[in-house]
């Protein structure tokens, strides 16, 4: 991925760099990707774009839809089935749904693994992946270490 795009993506994130759904978070998101599979490129844009168009920390409803049209305008590089994957990932994920199709699993599963920064429990009833279903009962630091999130 292209330096130059994190860094405007990170720029014009309206919630700083102290919110929950910030950098941080992207960056466990894009770890659980890679470990979860899926179409890798699609799964890296997805880490960084699904919050960055978040403007607010609670209820905020159409982040998703905003993340979408946000790819749908900067990341036409994409080949035209990726950048569909994409844009359905970002704007769906946050509807507590599942998908069978495994880049858009990767993507949600890898979001949703990331829940317990905000006390929430994962859980693997709301994993597509058999990976994420896995992941998702073990415990944080545990988790977060098979993965190389932490060392
Ligand atoms: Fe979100
Ligand atoms: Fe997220």
């Amino acid at each position: 991925m292209d330096e130059l795009f994190r860094q405007r993506v990170i720029a014009q994130f309206s919630l700083g760099s102290r919110s929950c759904h910030s950098v941080d978070h992207w960056d466990r998101v894009a770890a659980y990707g890679a470990f979860l599979g899926g179409d890798s490129e699609v799964v890296r844009y997805f880490a960084l774009l699904h919050d960055s168009q978040r403007w607010s920390e609670g209820h905020d409803p159409e982040h998703g839809p905003r993340a979408a049209l946000y790819a749908a305008e900067h990341c036409g590089f994409l080949q035209p089935e990726q950048l569909m994957k994409l844009m359905l990932a970002c704007r769906d994920h946050d509807r507590g749904r599942t998908h069978s199709d495994p880049t858009i699993g990767a993507c949600w599963d890898a979001d949703r693994l990331d829940l317990d920064r905000v006390g929430i429990s994962c859980d693997p009833n709301f994993m597509s992946t058999a990976e994420g279903k896995r992941l998702a009962l073990r415990r944080p630091w545990e988790r977060q270490k098979e993965v190389g999130i932490v060392s």
